[in-house]
């Protein structure tokens, strides 16, 4: 079989320059030293490349805490920055180390501290680069050493330390990093580096397809090139149908005339219908994240009192099942509470 076609689209189509990344623009903006230009109209692509062609040895990477949700591109992007930056010298001034790799005190004293302290020649202005992706994986012990050697070679060295909960990360390392935050991506920016790939990979889509994989994934590109590659493998066509089947989420439609049900204060039909859902075997989480998902843009919901209203209640719920109350009963008791607010809007507890 060829090779390319068992590639995973997240590493075949990982970004290359910081034009492949999608989202998140102001924010990779504040890597830069330089304050590289207010287009944000233009598209992320023009940006950078104008970028780069003005500001080409301006890329810097300050000490920095990269926090965000996976799969929105922070390990991509720092590479991208590190290549764009560093250009020939990326193989010799950037040590990267992940969760793969041991990540105690000894490594610290030995691999960090080492590379901190040798000589490698760099771009001038540029400095050797340090990654620890996943950085929150670190233990105490190894940040605490690393505090120390991040101040010390601070003239020479700088970090970056991707995770994705910065209160990890002890406070003496974040009170000497600059904290960027990275956020979910918006659905157009899913679709934009969707609509790249199925394009290369020449692969067959309907609309109401890609809609589906945004909706699934969620503002994670991962998830959304992966649902992307297992749908086209295994139908060769991604449609709406095709994706719910690979996914295996609850279908929306279904949760849809769940909601609809509890919107008319159907109570039965609602329990009746989430019931099947639950027989399936989708536990508690799965069902209350899709219907949280629906609620928020349902236009059958038509104040946007009753949608805060339905959210409220789905967080409550949402709050009670991560606390071990995952019985289907919680799950009718929901439903009754909607149906309720259905029949008195103002009946809030
Ligand atoms: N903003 C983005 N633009 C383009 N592709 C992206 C973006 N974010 C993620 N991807 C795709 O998803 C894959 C995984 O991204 P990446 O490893 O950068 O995520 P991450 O934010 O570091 O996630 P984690 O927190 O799980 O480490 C990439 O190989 C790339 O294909
Ligand atoms: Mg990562």
């Amino acid at each position: 079989m060829d090779d390319q076609f068992e590639r995973p689209y997240v590493e075949k189509y990982r970004p290359e320059t910081l034009e492949d990344v999608v989202g998140n623009f102001i924010i990779l903006k504040s890597f830069f030293r330089q304050q590289v230009c207010n287009r944000l109209t233009q598209s992320n692509c023009e940006v950078w490349k104008y970028a780069e062609s003005h500001f080409s040895c301006k890329f810097q990477v300050r000490l920095t805490i990269i926090q965000g949700p996976p799969g929105t591109g922070k390990t991509s992007s720092v590479m991208c920055m590190a290549r764009q930056m560093l250009k020939d010298c990326v193989k010799t001034a950037v040590l990267e180390l992940n969760a793969s790799d041991d990540r105690g005190i000894d490594v610290v004293r030995d691999k960090i501290k080492g590379f901190a302290h040798q000589k490698v020649t760099v771009p001038t202005g540029m400095h050797k680069l340090i990654i620890l992706d996943e950085g929150d994986a670190m233990t105490e012990s190894a940040q605490q050493a690393l505090r120390m050697i991040m101040t010390e070679y601070s003239s020479t060295t700088r970090f970056a330390i991707a995770c994705n909960d910065s209160a990890k990360i002890i406070e003496p390392i974040q009170s000497r990093c600059a904290i960027v935050r990275f956020t979910k991506l918006s659905d157009e920016e899913v679709v934009e580096r969707l609509q790249v790939v199925m394009e290369r990979e020449n692969i067959e889509h309907t609309n109401d397809g890609i809609e589906a994989l945004v909706f699934t994934a969620d503002g994670d590109m991962r998830y959304a090139l992966n649902n992307l590659q297992a749908t086209f493998a295994g139908f060769s066509m991604v449609n709406k149908e095709n994706v719910f089947k690979v996914c295996d989420q609850p279908h929306p439609e279904l949760m849809g005339n769940v909601l609809k049900a509890c919107l008319t204060a159907k109570f039965s039909e609602a329990c009746a219908l989430i019931d099947t859902v639950f027989t399936q075997g989708y536990n508690l989480i799965d069902i209350i994240n899709t219907l949280t998902k629906i609620m928020q843009t349902m236009s059958e919901i038509k104040s946007e009192e009753m949608r805060l209203n339905y959210l409220r209640e789905a967080s409550i719920i949402k709050m009670k099942t991560l606390e071990g109350n995952n019985s289907q009963l919680q799950l009718h008791g929901f439903l009754a509470n909607l149906c309720q607010l259905s029949v008195q809007p103002n009946k809030v507890k």
